[in-house]
């Protein structure tokens, strides 16, 4: 039975993913690394984790001697700091190589935002980036949103080729976290912080750029099936470019994204009118938030379909519509 170590586990994805784990494998043995010391009764009890070991990120020894312990390392936790990559890195480095140590790393289709345009508008010329072009996935560098990290999982295979890895790369995830840590998406996190500032729902230039957007469980449902992927006799599959995966929703106008929003924010009474406003890139907030707001998000799954990946969740609109938690902390 391989022992299973996750990162992440109070979080939007990790908090849905443990359950899922529990529910559908309950014989696999799951170990935890939180931070918060104050829920191990949950974990155990309810969520069905066999081990908790506390800590925090910046752990790098713990975390690598702790890897270095278990089987599968799924990481849910941290997609944009290279240092807790590096120290699950090295755990991985010391199993046995027979052992077929398996790295399953969450990153996300941020790394793809359009670079040439930053207008809020949508170009036909922009990008459109794929999981199933070897090319694309060779262009996975430090500069993007959380390309470092990814970079550090695809190069693993040149030094040991026994390591398993697979990245999936979720588009922004929205839902409500299950457990006692509340967390929503970032996107909800975002449109919440903008409309308490400015008063009103951003959007920048004509609001026409796509974006994506996928429900949780859509992600908890396709880490599983990487899960058994990563099992199957025929694992690895193909190089380490060849286990990266896209998924998400339906592509969606930003305009759109930032009108639903507006009429779930108004109804609560966070904004005095549901109307959304166009603003300028300063307005729309750091460079990280910008960058969200203002570049496409285009990207194409054929290597995820073709593993039986399909979006059947409700859309953004659809889950606000329906009552879905929006307002942040
Ligand atoms: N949401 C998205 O749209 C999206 C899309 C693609 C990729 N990602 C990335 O995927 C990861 C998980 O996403 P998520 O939406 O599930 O995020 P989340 O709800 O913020 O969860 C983050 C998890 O990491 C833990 N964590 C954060 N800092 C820590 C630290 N210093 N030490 C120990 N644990 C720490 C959190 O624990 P606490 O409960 O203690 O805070 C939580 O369990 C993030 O790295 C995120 O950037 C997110
Ligand atoms: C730990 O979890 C408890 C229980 O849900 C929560 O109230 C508390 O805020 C969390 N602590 C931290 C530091 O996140
Ligand atoms: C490592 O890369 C080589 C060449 O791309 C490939 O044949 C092999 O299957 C890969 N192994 C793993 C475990 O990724």
């Amino acid at each position: 039975m391989p022992l299973i170590l996750l990162f992440g586990a109070t979080g939007l994805v990790g908090s849905h993913l443990i359950l899922a784990l529990r529910d559908q494998y309950p014989k696999l043995p799951v170990t935890v690394y939180v931070r918060n010391t104050s829920i191990d009764n949950y974990l155990t009890t309810t969520a069905g984790v066999a081990r908790v070991v506390h800590g925090d990120f910046s752990e790098h020894a713990k975390i690598t001697a702790l890897v270095e312990e278990h089987d599968i390392v799924i990481n849910v936790g941290s997609s944009g700091d290279d240092s807790v990559t590096e120290a699950i890195m090295e755990g991985l480095k010391k199993r046995p190589a027979k052992s077929k140590p398996v790295l399953i790393h969450m990153s996300g289709t941020g790394n793809f935002l359009e670079t040439r345009f930053d207008d809020g508008v949508h170009h036909s010329e922009s990008k459109v980036w794929s999981d199933d072009s070897i090319e694309d996935m060779k262009a996975i560098n430090a500069e993007m949103y959380q390309g470092g990290p990814a970079a550090l999982v695809l190069t693993l295979n040149k030094t040991h080729p026994d390591i398993a890895t697979y990245v999936v790369f979720p588009s922004a995830i929205f839902g409500e976290s299950a457990g006692p840590i509340r967390s929503l998406g970032v996107i909800q996190q975002l449109m919440y912080q903008k409309a308490k500032e400015l008063g009103f729902v951003p959007y920048v230039g004509d609001g026409t750029a796509i974006v994506n957007l996928i429900h949780v469980d859509a992600v908890t449902s396709f880490v599983l099936k990487i899960l058994d992927l990563s099992q199957e006799p025929s694992a690895p599959q193909g190089s380490q470019y060849e286990r990266t995966f896209f998924i998400g929703g339906p592509d969606i106008a930003w305009k759109e994204v930032s009108q639903a929003f507006a009429k779930a924010f108004h109804a609560k009474g966070i904004i005095a009118s549901p109307d959304t406003r166009s603003v300028s890139l300063a307005e729309a907030g750091e460079p990280g938030i910008q960058g969200i707001m203002s570049r496409e998000m285009l990207f194409v799954g054929p290597r995820a379909q073709r593993l039986g990946y399909k979006y059947t969740q409700p859309d953004l609109p659809e889950y606000v519509r329906n009552g879905g938690d929006v307002a942040s902390l």
